[in-house]
């Protein structure tokens, strides 16, 4: 009785895997048959419409999936991008009720595909960029029994971007891709532009110095047939806020503290010109990775604020050392070291006649204290100033600041 079973069991599985078999076969044979049916009557030269002076109107879906580079100096960005083209076929369209079948794929080379192209490029200019003939035979175009059909095209892009670097190193560049379709009578559906931020940046890998953080497409209004996919790209600023503006900063706080070394120490010139010579090396350097455009970058504009500063430092620095000096063993000091200041200079010729003769003049009132009051003066004006123009420039830069994530 338990043989009988098991045998009944075996035979039951058997029967039931023969015809799952045979559906399966059945649906490919299927397929098959409509998909020769379909072709039978159909040219992939032709536009999908029974007339062919009607228009396709494709609509398209972008996608990033990487950024590659961004060369802000030369003006060239590449993304590896997919587009997703859909549009109505108006000839490969079948009844779903008399096979079940709701969508077959044919090969990219068989079947019409609308030939988008990109305009700024600097490399590939069709987006249908199929890498050998096996990849071509390979990529297939999805169709609904509706007639509504679908590809996905795309690879690397690299296109023109104008930069602007004014706001540098917290820049940020909206980088377009232009692509317009180069078939006759095709043109793009209104539907597709707008904010596309969100599905654009799906499969989206960051990248380390860059962040894509809007995706829009922007209708073209004199031509249906182009689209602008407009990229804005913001520089994550932390590298550069530490190995630059940072340093700059603290280099220029001390610029501030020139003034309070003491005369006495002999120092304060060689501090003065030091900063200036810092001032200077970075300035080259950054220049250096600049574009050289017409354009000045803000942070250009502090370096050589912070130049000047350093410069006019320097002067106050030779001035204030002369005056401290200036009754103290005067005799003593040498020409060439008066002659840098010319307050001084302007009195030299009087003062040799003093030495000669040696009578008092009027300048003779303010002794060597006197002096020394006025110094500190000078000093306290100075630094003053300098702690003015240190809060300017860091005001300044905390509005460049202003709403950015720093990495
Ligand atoms: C599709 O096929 C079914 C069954 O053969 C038929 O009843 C129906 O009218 C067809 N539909 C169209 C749109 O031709
Ligand atoms: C992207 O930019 C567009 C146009 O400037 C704006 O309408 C949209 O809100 C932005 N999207 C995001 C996510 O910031």
């Amino acid at each position: 009785m338990a043989k009988m079973f098991w045998f009944f069991v075996a035979f039951t599985y058997h029967v039931f895997v023969c015809l799952a078999n045979l559906q399966e076969l059945d649906d490919y044979q299927k397929v098959r048959q409509l998909k020769n049916t379909l072709m039978e009557k159909y040219s992939n030269q032709l536009k999908p419409r029974k007339s062919l002076s009607d228009e396709v109107i494709v609509r398209v879906s972008p996608y990033i999936d990487l950024l590659l580079d961004f060369n802000e100096n030369v003006g060239t960005f590449s993304v590896i991008a997919r587009f997703k083209l859909m549009w109505d076929d108006h000839l490969i369209k079948w009844n779903v009720t008399e096979n079940d079948i709701y969508q077959i794929h044919f090969p990219v080379e068989e079947v019409w595909l609308p030939k988008m192209v990109i305009k700024n490029t600097i490399e590939k200019r069709s987006i249908l960029t199929f890498d050998d003939s096996l990849d071509q035979k390979t990529t297939y175009v999805s169709h609904f029994y509706d007639g509504y059909a679908s590809v996905v095209a795309g690879g690397i892009v690299e296109a023109i971007c104008h930069t602007s670097m004014f706001y540098f190193p917290f820049d940020s560049h909206v980088c377009t891709i232009q692509l317009y379709f180069d078939s006759h009578g095709v043109y793009i559906g209104d539907y597709t532009y707008g904010d596309q931020t969100k599905p654009a940046l799906q499969g989206y890998t960051p990248h380390d110095g860059w962040d894509i953080t809007n995706v829009t497409a922007v209708q073209e209004s004199y031509d249906r047939a182009t689209y602008n996919m407009q990229i804005k790209l913001e520089r994550k600023p932390l590298f550069l806020f530490v190995s630059l503006v940072l340093p700059v900063f603290l280099v220029g706080f001390v610029n501030i503290f020139v003034f309070c070394l003491p005369i006495e120490s002999g120092e304060r010139i060689s501090l003065a010109v030091t900063l200036f010579l810092t001032f200077v090396v970075i300035m080259t350097m950054v220049a250096e990775n600049l574009p050289e455009s017409s354009e000045v970058s803000i942070f250009i504009l502090i370096l050589l604020l912070k130049v000047i500063t350093s410069v006019l430092t320097t002067v106050m620095a030779i001035v204030t050392i002369s005056l401290y000096y200036r009754h103290n063993d005067f005799e003593k000091k040498s020409l060439l070291k008066w002659c840098i200041c010319a307050q001084i200079c302007r009195h030299q010729g009087k003062v040799k006649d003093e030495q000669t003769s040696q009578t008092p003049t009027p300048s003779t009132a303010f002794d060597n204290k006197e002096w020394k009051e006025i110094v500190q003066k000078i000093d306290r004006f100075c630094i003053v100033v300098l702690v003015l123009e240190f809060l300017c420039e860091s005001v300044a830069v905390l509005i460049l600041l202003r709403d950015r994530k720093l990495s």
